[in-house]
């Protein structure tokens, strides 16, 4: 496998190919996007976003038959008007945890009955606005919410449609600020405590709520079923010490999020078909267990569809060579962007592939050090990676599998406009978010002289 390219590698997206060494996207070459977009910028698979987010919603039909819910995609891992329309289009539903995930979600075309609206901090204007519009469900997650959400169905002469946010107590093997379901974190209803017992039993009094099921969402970037077994097996105890208290069986179950995607090229992506078995007979057997029906099943996956459909595309400014400590060097090879188009790395350690984008090089490799353009030590992409020594100023870098809370967390530090995502399918390139200007971030300046 030459190392520049990684070729084949579950990292990069369907339509990603490397023809005479030179990175192309749904046939057009690295070089070409480059000097038509500038850099750096997001390139978006559209043809791969549809086929990822299709085959979520085929497989859980395919494991579920009726009992199939939706798949609420994920909208904080990446949204924007032209994705959201993508989703419509696809028919498939939006988690949306914020007002501002929500406009989008609507100027993309999105039927309120396919929106999911999460949120542990909901304001009473967004609450207000989500049962206005008629979302298909609201996940509550405090004790508070209950009454806001029953004060807002009861001023618009609504019976809204709720779901309860449960924390099975899972330690889902991922970075500490991505997983959630363990019992400290702010999110949900603890299950072991009895909070979530005691949310349900407030429910029960309010007639304006329509308790439909319960949720959790155990955590991102995971492999593997064992966790999501776990918590389906949590879940549907609860549900049945339900059905035993108020002798009817909730209808709903939606187990969150959190599927992983391959960053390196050891590394491969989950696909539906290999876990949605597993998580299905793991619900089948517990539904056994506790003598309930199968409920309808729901899914929020985000980063897993979205994830491996971009690359970032770079250019070098510079490069130097560094004595380190050991007495060895390192290359640090900067580029025109940096923590405020991937946060992901200065935040969770998380590790990125990096490749020449536009040539083939023989030189022998060197240990180097992918950086930006920020003022700060920590504004690095790449921590160690072994880059061709002949890497120089002009050259293109693409990091593959930027989709996910990439242009979704991007920041304006040091005042650096955010990187525009341009979608690509079937050779043609347009752009679906523009590349900031200095013009935006000044407009919010007010002047006081
Ligand atoms: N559902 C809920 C309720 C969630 O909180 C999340 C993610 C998802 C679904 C989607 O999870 P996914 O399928 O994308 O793993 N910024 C972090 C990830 C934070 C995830 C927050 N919640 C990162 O860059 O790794």
């Amino acid at each position: 496998m030459a190392h520049q390219s990684a070729q084949g590698a579950s990292m990069w997206s369907k339509n990603a190919s490397f023809i005479n060494g030179e990175l192309h996207l749904a046939g057009i070459a690295a070089s070409t996007l480059a000097q038509e977009f500038g850099t750096p910028t997001f390139f978006l698979d559209e043809a791969a976003f549809r086929t990822r987010a299709t085959a979520w919603r085929d497989g859980l039909t395919a494991e579920f038959g009726e009992k199939a819910g939706h798949v609420f995609y994920a909208s904080k891992a990446f949204t924007c008007t032209a994705l959201a329309h993508w989703i419509a289009e696809l028919g498939i539903g939006i988690d949306v945890s914020t007002g501002g995930e929500l406009a989008v979600a609507l100027a993309g075309g999105v039927d309120p009955s396919k929106i999911e609206v999460h949120g542990n901090n909901k304001s009473l204007s967004e609450i207000d606005r989500a049962v206005a519009i008629g979302v298909n469900t609201i996940v509550m997650d405090s004790l508070y919410e209950i009454d806001r959400i029953a004060e807002a169905a009861r001023k618009h002469g609504k019976r809204q449609s709720v779901l309860i946010r449960l924390t099975p107590g899972i330690e889902a093997h991922t970075h500490e600020s991505i997983s959630t379901a363990h019992e400290d974190v702010k999110f949900g209803f603890s299950i072991a405590s009895g909070a979530a017992w005691t949310a349900v039993e407030k429910i029960a009094t309010l007639p304006e709520l329509e308790l439909r099921g319960v949720h959790c969402h155990i955590g991102s970037q995971i492999f593997g079923t064992e966790a999501f077994e776990i918590a389906a097996d949590r879940l549907l105890a609860f549900m049945a010490k339900y059905r035993d208290a108020f002798g009817t069986e909730l209808p709903e179950l939606d187990l969150g999020g959190g599927y992983g995607i391959a960053y390196l090229p050891s590394e491969v992506t989950v696909e539906p078909s290999d876990v949605l078995p597993t998580i299905g007979k793991a619900i089948r057997q517990a539904c056994a267990k506790y003598s309930l029906d199968l409920p309808s099943i729901s899914i929020e996956p985000g980063r897993n569809i979205i994830g491996p459909t971009m690359f970032t595309l770079y250019e070098v400014g510079t490069v130097k060579d560094v004595l380190i400590e050991d007495g060895s060097i390192r290359k640090y090879i900067s580029v025109d962007g940096g923590m405020s188009d991937n946060a992901r790395t200065a935040l969770y350690d998380a590790e990125y592939f990096a490749c020449i984008a536009q040539r083939t090089s023989t030189a022998a490799t060197s240990q180097s050090r992918l950086v930006g353009k920020h003022c700060e030590t920590g504004d690095i992409i790449i921590r160690d990676i072994q880059l061709p020594s002949d890497v120089i100023p002009g050259d293109l870098i693409a990091t593959p599998a930027t989709g996910a809370y990439g242009r979704s967390m991007a920041s304006n530090y040091n005042h650096v406009p955010r990187p525009p995502v341009v979608a690509v399918i079937d050779g043609k390139a347009r752009v679906i978010v523009r590349r900031e200007t200095e013009a935006d971030l000044l407009a919010l300046d007010v002047a006081k002289m």
